[in-house]
């Protein structure tokens, strides 16, 4: 049977999406390999969010033309994902090698190309058009056999693409149009997941406060997202909620009260601000005001003291002024993020911003996103070694990634906490006292572990 290796870049829909069609391909008897080397087919599920994401891949395929192609001249290469989406066929053109080109609605073909290119019967397959209904396609799990590695979490997919057009983003190019999928749907996977072993749920979208908002609409006051955080709350065996990305436009006080509603949803946001400054906000159409994102952080923390919050920013977005550069600054202060994840403003081809006045040069974006990262990181700091001595609940996930003879699990506010545990701690909740706070990183005491079950 054909072996395939899957190498994911970007965000985490994508690695849900390699995960889907990893399923898949083992479904109809592929069997995964644990790199490219020796791999009869390699994937790369691609990333378009920023210039460097796209030039690693192509470098990446470049390289697998140049060497692996070389020596085993039948290896199968493909690009899936946003790349795929946008570029096409020009990807083909680009880089000769290349067999396959799928796009993001398109994932659920993958077998059926491959089965057609590995058995002479297509050369080459480029498959990018619109799908209705591909939104549910991405449904299936793999989730690895038992013990140390049983998956405890996992990711749902609840919907596709995005209709908010944010002037400097791709997104809804890559993604399509807003696309949700039906509230049992994402349950039945949900009580499958839960069946198997899953403690943890991320409902993943581009933008998920607009779940359904035109299939289910409102009801009671209550969004569609929220009613479907409440669907999936009564599902028996799932113990944690989390979801990602909300927009802040969409944040009502309905999604606020579902943290107090529901307890499983985990205390944690993510909330991209992208910038400080009302005029950028603007410029980029992200429909919110600085005043209005800070009155739902403050509402949040109202309703939770310890909420964990994250965000994006981008730097440098054209017409940025230092003035608007230091009401970013500002923002950042201000709230305290618990993470922040900096871009540096990438132009995309075919987005509005490429044609706004006032590109910032190079220089001053990576200036501004020095700066800005040494004030979040101090922040960030500080509140990790304040959380140094508080006993907090995990959910313990295996082994830690930076040291497999300890036991890695998340707080409810999504940090992540190392401590010696035994294999039989894996998918258990547990509360661990934090004895000690590294970069990014707590560390519990085994000593102080109280089982509660799991
Ligand atoms: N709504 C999606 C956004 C996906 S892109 C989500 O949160 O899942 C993720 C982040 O990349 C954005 O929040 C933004 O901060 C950043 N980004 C998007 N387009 C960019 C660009 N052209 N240049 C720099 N950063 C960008
Ligand atoms: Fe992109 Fe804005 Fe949607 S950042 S994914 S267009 S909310």
């Amino acid at each position: 049977m054909p072996s395939v290796f899957i190498k994911t870049y970007g965000c985490q829909m994508n690695e849900r999406d390699s995960e889907a069609v990893a399923a898949q391909l083992v479904l109809k008897g592929y069997v995964l390999a644990p790199s490219e080397k020796g791999a009869d087919v390699i994937l790369l599920n691609t990333c378009s969010v920023r210039d460097s994401a796209e030039q690693k891949a192509l470098g990446k395929m470049r390289m697998l033309a140049a060497d692996v192609r070389k020596h085993r001249p039948e290896v199968v290469l493909g690009f899936m994902g946003c790349m795929a989406q946008s570029m096409g066929r020009e990807l083909i053109d680009q880089l000769p090698d290349v067999d396959l080109v799928i796009g993001t609605q398109k994932f659920h073909r993958t077998a059926e190309h491959l089965d057609a290119i590995l058995s002479g019967r297509s050369e080459k397959v480029v498959d990018t058009e619109a799908e209705r209904g591909s939104e549910g396609s991405i449904r299936e799990h793999l989730l690895h056999g038992s013990g140390l590695s049983r998956s405890v979490t996992a990711f749902v997919s609840i919907m596709q693409g995005c209709n908010q057009h944010c002037t400097f983003c791709i997104v809804p190019f890559t993604r399509g149009e807003e696309r949700s999928r039906l509230i049992e749907d994402i349950v039945h996977e949900c009580q499958e997941l839960a069946s198997r072993g899953v403690r943890e749920v991320t409902l993943l979208g581009q933008i998920v406060t607009s779940y359904g908002k035109r299939e289910i609409g409102t009801r009671d006051g209550i969004s569609a997202f929220v009613q479907l955080v409440e669907a999936v709350q009564a599902v028996d065996g799932i113990r944690r909620i989390r979801f990602t990305s909300p927009h802040p436009k969409g944040y009502g006080d309905d999604l606020i009260e579902a943290y107090a509603r529901f307890p499983k949803l985990c205390e944690s946001a993510h909330l991209p601000v992208q910038s400080g400054s009302d005029r950028i906000l603007k410029l980029m159409h992200r429909g919110y005001t600085r005043e209005r994102f800070e009155a739902i952080i403050e509402k949040l923390r109202a309703a939770c003291p310890t909420m964990g919050i994250t965000t994006d920013i981008i730097v440098g977005f054209p017409g940025e002024t230092e003035a608007d550069f230091e009401a970013t600054l500002s923002l950042a202060r201000a709230v305290e993020f618990d993470n922040a994840f900096l871009f540096k403003y990438s132009p995309r081809k075919g987005t509005p911003a490429v044609d706004l006045p006032g590109q910032i040069p190079q220089p001053v974006i990576e200036e501004r996103h020095a700066c800005l990262l040494q004030t979040v990181n101090q922040i960030i700091a500080r509140k990790y070694q304040a959380s140094v001595g508080s006993t907090v609940e995990i959910l313990v996930e295996g082994p830690s990634r930076k040291n497999a003879a300890r036991l890695e699990g998340r707080t409810r506010t999504n940090r992540i906490v190392v401590f010696e545990g035994s294999p039989r701690h894996v998918g258990q909740l547990m509360e661990v006292r934090i004895e000690r706070a590294g970069n990014f990183t707590l560390y519990g005491d085994p000593a102080i572990v109280n089982l509660n079950g799991s």
